[in-house]
């Protein structure tokens, strides 16, 4: 089968090649033939490009690497689509990370106003891509990773698109505590639910001789400060509520030590921009075979196992259970049946299928009531465009919510953003 990642010039892809390649027997895929790497950076393309092919090569693993510039081209015939796009790169992210912080908000690329941000800029070109896609690979899925996940994932459903959102805490979470308890990663499922980069897990179910059994309150007990350290919340908050809470919800509970902490310290999209390009520079080297280590400096660990095996199942060769960004449809009955919700879901050749959760404790659903809303509103102005829809979505969110807010944070990210949006 034929893969294309569209974004494939992105400094995450020889970690997904390396999945390929060289991954343990659940992930590596042998029937692919061909990996089409899409991305209007033909610089890129060929560093990243170079550096997949020899590690395949290397690894003695058949598939071909191709790339184009050409969307069309890189798609066609291709079974799944990964979107891994990040429309403006680094130096968008940089506003997305420090205009919010300006006005006392905390700045994050997917979370608050930071998110909405990369939402406007990136829903239109998404929605496009899409279209072109449907219209050379009609039956292809689309695999998102492109951020924010949730409000992409809406856009593309809405539009009728063969499409799951896919995120890497889920399957982080799910590793750290198959290793902790030193069990197969295939015997250890999740009851993780609510939006993407606001869940909590609230069970981590272990297949053993006794069946299915429960066993984070073992982990709590005995790994307590791993995961308060990966959760980056307190472990006596952990212990006493039994949950694991994602750790994009520290910018929410921690809000305004958030804060303080951005202010002193260096944005994470010039950390970044200085990785990748030492990344770049290492995919061009022809000396290079193997995934770099410095990969691990990146957030998105374990992507290529999540988005491997959401293939595997999309494409019907091995379904199965996933944690996914999915249409509700009743998973969380206070929410809208379109809202785009991240819990475990049924994934094979015809899609993924929420599966029943225990209902959200009070506690967490207020919460995710409400940014579901925003993401609602949200996608409104990313798909219409207009500075009063911006600020009509800024006051439904949770970490801007006043008029003065609102106003102050819409006319910024319209400027910051001016050249993404062609509406402004
Ligand atoms: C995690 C999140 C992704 C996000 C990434 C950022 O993987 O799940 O949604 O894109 O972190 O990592 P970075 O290295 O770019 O800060
Ligand atoms: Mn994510
Ligand atoms: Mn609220």
């Amino acid at each position: 089968m034929k893969l294309a990642v569209v974004g494939g010039g992105s400094t995450y892809t020889p970690e997904l090649v390396d999945g390929i390649a060289t991954g343990e027997s659940t992930e590596s895929m042998p029937d692919i033939t061909e990996i089409a790497l899409v991305d209007p950076d033909e610089a890129r393309l060929a560093a990243v490009g170079g550096c997949c092919a020899r590690m395949l090569a290397s690894a003695g693993h058949p598939a071909r690497v191709t790339t184009t510039t050409d969307l069309s081209t890189g798609v066609d015939g291709a079974s799944a689509v990964l979107l891994q796009l990040r429309v403006g790169g680094q130096r968008a992210r940089l506003a997305d990370e420090t205009v919010p912080l300006r006005c006392g908000c905390v700045g994050q690329e997917t979370t608050g106003a930071g998110g909405f941000a990369k939402a406007l800029r990136t829903v239109p070109v998404v929605l496009d891509i899409a279209a072109r896609v449907r219209a050379v690979a009609g039956d292809a899925w689309l695999v998102t990773f492109t951020n924010p996940v949730g409000i992409v994932t809406r856009a593309l459903l809405r539009e009728g698109h063969r499409a799951v959102g896919l995120c890497n805490v889920a399957i982080g979470l799910r590793r750290l505590c198959a290793e902790l308890l030193g069990v197969d990663l295939g015997r250890v499922r999740l009851d993780h639910a609510g939006l993407n980069h606001l869940t909590w897990l609230r069970r981590v179910l272990v297949t053993g001789d006794r069946g299915e059994v429960d066993r984070l309150p073992e982990l709590l007990a005995e790994h307590g400060p791993r995961l308060a350290e990966h959760a980056a919340a307190p472990l006596d908050w952990l212990r006493r509520t039994g949950v694991v809470p994602s750790y994009y919800l520290k910018y929410f509970y921690d809000h305004d030590a958030e804060v303080r902490r951005q202010r002193a310290g260096v944005p994470r999209a010039q950390v970044v921009a200085e990785v990748e390009a030492e990344l770049l520079a290492r995919y061009a080297d022809p000396t290079v075979v193997t995934k770099p280590a410095l990969l691990d400096r990146r957030g998105g660990a374990h992507y290529s196992t999540a988005a491997l095996h959401l293939v595997q199942a999309l494409t019907g060769r091995r379904p199965g259970e996933h944690v996914v960004n999915v249409g509700n449809d009743g998973a969380l009955p206070f929410l809208p049946a379109d809202a785009v919700v991240e819990v475990p879901a049924a994934v094979d050749g015809t899609g993924a299928r929420p599966l029943p959760v225990p209902p959200l404790e009070p506690r967490w659903a207020g919460l995710v009531a409400h940014v579901a809303a925003y993401e609602r509103l949200a996608l409104e102005a990313a798909v219409h465009g207009g500075r009063d829809r911006v600020a009509d979505a800024l006051l439904a969110h949770p970490l801007v919510g006043q008029y003065a807010l609102a106003e102050e944070l819409a006319d910024a990210l319209v400027a910051a953003n001016r050249e993404h949006l062609p509406w402004a």
